[in-house]
């Protein structure tokens, strides 16, 4: 008899903005650490020197600075690049990754937000992120006037307006019971800070077999 195999020590934080996930990926990681883990955190777009780079031509500027499609190319170019530099050597090291987005929100944001092609974004998926798919990827959920009620709205996405951002929580929801092999939960943002950090944490030692 096989045996199952063991999801990859990658975590993905993904949703809409304001969420708290920054923070959380801190207290997840401080977590880990306290268990005597070895644990890189990272974020996208970015990541990695020339992901960062990327994540300035995005993040920044006018809401209709790049077409959709040249936004998910250059977010793909980052992504690659990351993947390369970063999240592969990390899991080949034995540590655990922790990454605050990633392919969903390309998924999302480009996809079911600015009406990209889907299923070209899935190709553009498979060919870069092959068999680096995350082993759980946690999909925090907030109301949007709640989440961009937090945001500071200083960058372009967090200017795209309510109805942009509520496409975006309806795509996270859809995306968490997709039946795509891909392992997501679903994180209630709206409790206090230590109720999500607890969420995350029963999610994570659930997911990997930890003790709780
Ligand atoms: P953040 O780090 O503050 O979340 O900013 C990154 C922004 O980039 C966020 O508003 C969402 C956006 N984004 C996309 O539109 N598509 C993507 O694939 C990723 C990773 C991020």
């Amino acid at each position: 008899m096989s045996k199952a195999q063991a999801p990859a020590r990658f975590i993905v934080f993904d949703g809409g903005e304001g969420a708290g996930k920054s923070t959380q990926v801190q207290r997840l990681a401080d977590a880990l650490r306290a268990r005597g883990e070895d644990v890189v955190t990272t974020r996208e777009p970015g990541g990695s020197p020339g992901a960062e780079a990327i994540r300035g031509l995005l993040v920044s500027g006018d809401t209709a600075r790049w077409s959709p499609e040249t936004e998910a190319l250059l977010i793909n170019a980052a992504r690659a690049d990351h993947l390369d530099r970063t999240i592969r050597p990390a899991l080949a090291k034995g540590q655990w990754v922790i990454c605050e987005r990633f392919a969903d929100s390309t998924m999302a944001y480009q996809g079911y937000g600015m009406g990209l092609d889907r299923a070209w974004l899935e190709v553009l998926r498979k060919r870069l992120v092959g068999d680096t798919e995350p082993g759980l990827t946690l999909i925090f959920d907030l109301s949007v006037e709640v989440g961009l009620g937090r945001a500071i709205a200083s960058q372009r996405y967090e200017k795209m307006g309510p109805a942009f951002h509520d496409k975006l929580r309806a795509a996270f929801k859809e995306m968490a019971v997709s039946k795509d092999g891909r392992k997501r939960v679903v994180i209630d943002a709206g409790k206090d800070v230590d109720e999500v950090a607890r969420q995350v944490l029963h999610a994570v030692t659930s997911a990997y077999g930890l003790k709780p």
